[in-house]
């Protein structure tokens, strides 16, 4: 059965679990975001709260976008399964150097697949990819722009309350948009 099942899909068995553990990640990713986002909110940062809500949606249009190719390509996707998700920061800092943290392991973990698919020589997960390549450069960027904000500002008198403002203004800013 499992063969007849292997001849719908050109994906090697190891590719789809490789694409199933990003998936993961990027649901993963996605529940992080809202707990922080819900952090935010409960510590009266509006902007970081609306800011951490879209990043929470945008992770799940990646996990999205690669469950629809593992579909796609006749694999098999699997729904993750979320757990442990962090709830608890001991500052907007902390919380917002977790973030670029989190963006840079996923970061490496796409060139992970890249490298796995050139090495398969599996051209159209490579070709996929590369929109997640793309993708990350940016994700990262906001990041980290995030956390300089705090250096460059600092946290003290209204400077908490100043950072919280423009998180608000920084994906604009890197996507183009008005501040
Ligand atoms: Fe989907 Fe921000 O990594």
């Amino acid at each position: 059965m499992k063969d007849l099942v292997r001849l719908k899909t050109s994906l090697t068995e190891e590719m789809e679990q490789i694409l199933n553990d990003q998936i993961k990640i990027e649901g993963n990713s996605s529940a992080k975001y809202l707990a922080m986002a819900s952090w935010c909110a409960e510590k009266g940062f509006e902007n970081a709260t609306a800011f951490f809500m879209a990043q929470a949606d945008e992770e799940r249009g990646h996990m999205l976008k690669i469950f629809n190719y593992v579909v796609e390509r006749g694999g098999k996707a699997m729904s993750p399964e979320v757990t442990n998700v962090r709830h608890e920061y001991d500052s907007l800092r902390e919380l917002c150097e977790t973030a670029l943290e989190q963006e840079i392991s996923v970061s490496n973990s796409i060139n992970r697949i890249v490298e796995a698919a050139r090495k398969t020589n599996d051209y159209a997960t490579d070709n996929f990819m590369q929109w997640f390549v793309s993708e990350q450069i940016e994700e990262e960027a906001i990041a980290r722009r995030i956390v300089e904000l705090f250096d460059i500002i600092g946290e003290d008198g209204v400077g908490l309350f100043t950072i919280d403002k423009q998180i608000g203004k920084v994906r604009g800013a890197y996507e183009g948009g008005a501040e």
